[in-house]
């Protein structure tokens, strides 16, 4: 082990516990990147300020550059006692540069690193995740343009209600996805405050220049609390809170495919590449992907509730339990990546069979508010009524065991005498969808245009 600075006072058992709880090396390895960049911005406005010397911060820079390079190529050997990232780091460059890997950590406390660093990674998470927010409504977009006309049964209630476009249910998620990446722009905003300079958690006698590490590291300015700054993550907690919004809705669209797919629905067929066959039963293609993206908000939402835990009635500063925020973040975020690339793919793969939506679509007397709007536009009716006449017009089908479309004229005219064969006309599924052309309405003509609309913005 290590000089660990109270080593010599602890017996082997304890010591090597408190190593084991004190340590997050484990998981905060993946933020070198960060840590890197963080302090090469840093080093370089210590020199620009005559802190240390420009021959020192040119050592540091091109150390701090061989140490990544070390990581990358997986021949870095990380060290456990060292406890976490910035140690491990700052450990190798001195073994590598020698006492001007000393100077590197002047007016600067492992408090303001770790906040910049899990600030820039959430931020590089933020983009990674619009990129991939963004395929996927284009995925979504685009087999709604070529299904805009294609009908299936709308459900309230998973009941059938009345007759839509598939190409306008794939929009309603384009339209979701975008308030996610909405919200994730919009935290990413608040968060591009630079960490760096407010130190342990004071600031720092030395004449640091916050606004130059700030410009570095693309932040809009330097935060303007120190106390704050080393004691905050809500900008974490921001983020998993649209990630468990997002998971929420890739899970409703997951439990749809799963529903969709089934042998009772045949709306859609998944691909091969995105089910998996079962060990007995041959005949089997199980959406396993949708059922796993289904599954995921357990662990994104999981995420959020422990932070929020964590951070719940913690005094300022900075403490040891704000180091619990890593590992369910990662998790929530490789969880959340996993699940969009999954749907992503599934989308794409799928093939909406159009005859078995349509059937599905004229079952249920789902054309009945149809039915009842003509009485009100064709007979003057108030609409309460015309919603009764139809009821009854609804009963007499079912017991006669027959669809609205095909009950008889003289049946009908023995519920409403003043019904004509005009009626007739918007009783079809397709009539009806052709008819909802209101603002945000399902009609092709509207799904198309949307749809256009939507893939424009996207490929911009
Ligand atoms: N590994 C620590 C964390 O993730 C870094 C900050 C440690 N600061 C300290 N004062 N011990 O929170």
């Amino acid at each position: 082990m290590t000089n660990k600075m109270w080593g010599g006072r602890f017996q082997s058992g304890p010591d090597a516990i408190m190593e084991e709880i004190n340590a997050s090396i484990g998981f905060d390895q993946r933020l070198f990147r960060q840590d890197i960049a963080g302090s090469k911005a840093h080093a370089a406005m210590l020199a620009r300020q005559g802190i240390i010397s420009k021959a020192d911060a040119a050592q540091i820079r091109k150390g701090l550059d061989q140490v990544q390079a070390e990581i990358e190529s997986g021949r870095f050997r990380f060290s456990r006692a060292l406890e976490d990232i910035h140690l491990n780091v700052e450990s190798r460059l001195k073994a590598l540069i020698g006492p001007a890997a000393g100077r590197l950590h002047t007016a600067r406390s492992r408090n303001d690193q770790v906040a910049l660093d899990f600030r820039l990674y959430v931020r590089d998470t933020i983009d990674h995740f619009d990129g991939q927010l963004r395929d996927l409504q284009l995925a979504l977009a685009e087999k709604a343009a070529a299904h805009a006309a294609t009908v299936m049964p709308g459900f309230t209630h998973l009941q059938v209600a009345q007759p839509v476009t598939f190409g306008h249910h794939l929009l309603a998620y384009v339209e979701m996805l975008a308030r996610d990446r909405a919200r994730l722009t919009d935290a990413r905003r608040r968060m591009n405050e630079n960490p760096l300079g407010a130190a342990a958690l004071a600031g720092t006698s030395f004449a640091i220049d916050r606004h130059m590490t700030a410009k570095a590291l693309g932040f809009d300015r330097p935060t303007r609390n120190s106390l704050d700054t080393v004691a905050d993550r809500d900008f974490v907690l921001e983020t998993l809170s649209a990630c468990a919004i997002c998971a929420t809705h890739l899970s409703r669209l997951a439990e749809e495919i799963v529903i969709w797919s089934t042998s009772q629905f045949c709306f859609v067929k998944l691909s091969d590449k995105f089910t998996t066959g079962s060990s007995i039963m041959p005949q089997k293609r199980n959406p396993d992907a949708a059922e796993l993206v289904r599954a995921k908000p357990g662990r994104i939402i999981g995420a959020l509730v422990a932070l929020l835990t964590v951070m719940k009635g913690l005094p300022l500063t900075y403490s040891k339990d704000m180091q619990e925020d890593k590992e369910p973040a990662f998790d929530a975020f490789d969880s959340l990546s996993l699940a969009i690339a999954a749907m992503t793919g599934m989308v794409r793969d799928m093939v909406p069979d159009a005859r078995e939506m349509r059937k599905a679509a004229a079952t249920g007397f789902s054309t009945a508010t149809d039915l009842a709007d003509w009485l009100v536009q064709r007979l003057g009716m108030p609409f309460r009524e015309a919603h009764h006449v139809t009821g009854r017009l609804v009963a007499l089908a079912e017991t006669t065991g027959v669809d609205l479309p095909d009950l008889p004229l003289k049946s009908m005219q023995s519920v409403e005498a003043r019904i004509t064969r005009d009626i007739y006309k918007v009783l079809g599924v397709e009539n009806s969808v052709a008819s909802r052309r209101s603002f945000g309405g399902t009609a092709p003509g509207n799904v198309r245009r949307e749809a256009r609309r939507w893939l424009n913005l996207l490929k911009a």
